[in-house]
């Protein structure tokens, strides 16, 4: 069980009708980029809580969760009409171990997302462990339309940061686009899309997967890569693909 601590909306900012980005004032213990806390709410009688990643780097003031609205989950809708000022609970400890501490070592770090699966990446990236650790950091970023692509001037930063380093491929796949990669991941990667757009070869003597989003692109990109010899990373036995699902 959460343990519950008083925290304040400071910002609620809405990129599309079902995309939000909350920014949360309160006292919580430290966490590590990629870890994820608590938000709850008080619905009827009981405080209503979910696990959300943190956007924000641990050495922010202000926590930062990016969320999606589903329309029958009983907390997202109502997290969603939050406002500046607004009370909401927050879970004292961070938990998780979808973290670079867990990842073992590689030339590369690809960072696999779809919809708010992007979110503990952007806190990773704000860290310096993968900028020191990676000779290459690529983040792909996989919505169903262009306008749920978001967080670009934040990414742009990480471009500014390294251009030689860091590369950002996004992937749309229900409307065409003249600069995103159409379709889904797993199939990018089977039929060599991925890899011809980023011009780097996905193999698992060079490279350390992340995934994180949708459990059956979890699911699906996880076994693709297994057909091309990449492993489970586990802690009793390291591997090259780490994953967190979000449901
Ligand atoms: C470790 C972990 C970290 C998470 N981090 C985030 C995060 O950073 N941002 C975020 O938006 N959600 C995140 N989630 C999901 C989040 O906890 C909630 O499930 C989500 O906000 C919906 O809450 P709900 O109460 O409205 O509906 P729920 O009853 O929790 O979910 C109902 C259904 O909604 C769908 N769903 C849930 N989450 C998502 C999602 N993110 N995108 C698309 N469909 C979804 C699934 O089909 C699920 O069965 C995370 C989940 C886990 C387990
Ligand atoms: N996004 C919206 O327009 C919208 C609107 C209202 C409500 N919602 C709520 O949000 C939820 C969906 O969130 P979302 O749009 O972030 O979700 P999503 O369904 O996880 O889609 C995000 C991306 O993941 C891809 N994907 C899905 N399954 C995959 C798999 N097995 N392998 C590889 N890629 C896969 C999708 O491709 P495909 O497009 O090919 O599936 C899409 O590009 C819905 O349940 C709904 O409650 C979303």
């Amino acid at each position: 069980m959460a343990n519950w601590i008083d925290a304040e909306v400071i910002e609620n900012k809405h990129w599309t009708e079902n995309l939000y980005s909350l920014r949360v004032a309160g006292e919580i213990e430290s966490f590590t980029a990629g870890q994820f806390g608590r938000l709850g709410l008080q619905i009827d009688d009981q405080i209503v809580g979910r696990p959300y990643s943190f956007v924000s780097a641990p050495d922010e003031n202000v926590y930062e969760f990016y969320s999606i609205v589903v329309d029958e989950g009983p907390l997202s809708p109502k997290l969603a009409q939050l406002k500046k000022g607004d009370a909401v609970y927050l879970g004292k400890q961070a938990n998780g171990f979808f973290t670079l501490d867990e990842v073992p070592a590689g030339e590369q770090l690809w960072m696999l997302s779809t919809g708010t699966g992007l979110g503990p990446y952007l806190s990773i990236l704000k860290t310096d462990q993968p900028w020191q650790r990676f000779k290459k950091l690529i983040l792909v970023h996989a919505v169903r339309y262009a306008n749920e692509l978001t967080y670009q001037d934040l990414i742009s930063s990480f471009s500014q940061r390294d251009p030689d380093k860091f590369l950002y491929v996004p992937f749309v796949s229900r409307e065409q686009t003249d600069f995103a990669l159409h379709g889904r991941v797993p199939a990018a990667i089977t039929d060599g899309r991925l890899e011809e757009r980023t011009k780097l070869p996905l193999q698992s003597e060079h490279a350390q997967v992340m995934i994180c989003g949708n459990p059956d692109m979890v699911k699906d990109t996880r076994e693709v890569l297994q057909k091309r010899g990449f492993s489970k990373n586990l802690r009793r036995k390291p591997g090259n693909i780490t994953t967190e699902n979000y449901w």
